[in-house]
């Protein structure tokens, strides 16, 4: 079995890759990514001779049938994914995002593959007021900014090639992650990084808006599950293992975790548009393919602190940007 991994230098990709090698050594892994300021080379670092990394745009036409011609399945994570960031360049959300994804689409479909899975969000579903209900598979697509948005889109694309086609697809949409070689712009690693150097961490607003964090690894065993068991034209929404937190309750425990007090916390001007609550009910995953998460949050963040404090080298180059380079050592400098 082949498998084409976009987006695999990437931080929910890269831990998949990593899974994927763990538990099924006997599958050919090939990584499309664009080495975007979100890819690094290093996450990849301790799998590079199990794999073939392509440095490539989802975009490229010819690159994508190319190497589609030979895979059996697409996982696709490659995406614009930081909501911060889509304000200012909304038009590469919506190449990468939509018409990368109809690329891929477009390249499976004319090479049959066996199964095109697509990484999706639960932002697509707008937001939960903070006093109850979560989303599922029947909840109406609303999103309320850009990235969801160019998401959205690209979940309407997948089912329609399932509709029209017959494109084997299934599509999971989950909940906030976070883990290992998690980018220090969002907010979990973001907060580590600045309370284990000595500075203060930016909550947004009245710090009251809550997130549904799942372990990234509880993820990957998610899409596990549904590239083994998933019904073809399905989709699986994935959600934490009760780790609904607000952001601040949040940085309360990363500040106990690094032996910081609350003085460290500075309130900064709420994000435009700001989405209040997300939550995931499960059940459907639950049910029919035996998943559930396994890694509660405070198990969850202790490990994830240990790891930024036991990978300094990694976060002092994506702090200083020299993770950058690190392709053209690797690859074209050879
Ligand atoms: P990320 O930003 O860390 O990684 C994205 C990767 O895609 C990077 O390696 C980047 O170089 C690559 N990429 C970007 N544009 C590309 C292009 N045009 N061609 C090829 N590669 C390109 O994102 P992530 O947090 O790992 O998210 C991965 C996927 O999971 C995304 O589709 C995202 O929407 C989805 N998702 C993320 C979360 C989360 O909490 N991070 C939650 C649910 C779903
Ligand atoms: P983020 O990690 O950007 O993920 P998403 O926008 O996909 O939910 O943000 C998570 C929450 O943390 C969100 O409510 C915004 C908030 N936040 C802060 O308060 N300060 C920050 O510096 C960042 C990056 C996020």
């Amino acid at each position: 079995m082949t498998i084409l991994v976009t987006g695999g230098a990437g931080f929910i990709g890269s831990n998949f890759v990593h899974y994927w090698v763990a538990h099924h050594p006997e599958d050919r892994i090939i990584v499309l990514d664009k080495l975007t300021y979100a890819g690094n080379l290093r996450n990849l670092e301790s799998v590079a001779n199990k794999i073939r990394f392509v440095k490539g745009d989802i975009c490229d036409h010819e690159l994508v049938f190319s190497l589609v011609k030979d895979v059996d399945r697409i996982v696709h994570f490659a995406a614009e994914s930081h909501n911060d960031r889509a304000a200012m360049d909304p038009e590469s959300f919506l190449r990468t995002n939509i018409f990368g994804t109809y690329n891929l689409l477009d390249a499976a479909r004319q090479h049959q593959i066996k199964r095109f899975h697509h990484v999706s969000t639960d932002e697509v579903f707008g937001h939960l007021p903070l006093d109850g209900g979560s989303f599922n598979e029947q909840s109406l697509y609303a999103p309320r900014s850009i990235y969801p948005a160019s998401k959205a889109a690209s979940d309407h694309f997948v089912r329609a090639f399932y509709h029209t086609h017959g494109l084997p697809i299934t599509i999971s949409n989950c909940s906030n992650n976070y883990g290992p070689y998690h980018f220090p712009e969002k907010i979990i690693p973001l907060f580590i990084c600045n309370l284990r150097e000595g500075k203060k961490v930016p909550v947004y607003g009245d710090g009251l808006y809550v997130r549904d964090w799942i372990h990234v690894e509880d993820h990957c065993r998610g899409i596990e599950a549904i590239l083994l068991k998933g019904r073809v034209g399905e989709t699986y929404c994935l959600g934490g293992k009760e780790s609904e937190i607000s952001n601040l309750e949040l940085t309360k425990k990363l500040l106990a975790l690094t032996d910081r007090d609350e003085s460290f916390i500075e309130y900064v001007k709420d994000r435009p548009g700001h989405d209040r609550r997300y939550s995931i009910d499960y059940s459907k995953a639950q049910r029919e393919l035996g998943w559930e998460p396994t890694i509660g949050i405070d198990e969850g963040l202790k490990n994830t602190v240990d790891w930024y404090a036991n990978h300094q080298a990694w976060v002092d180059e994506v702090r200083s940007g020299a993770y950058q380079d690190y392709y053209e050592k690797q690859y074209v400098t050879r």
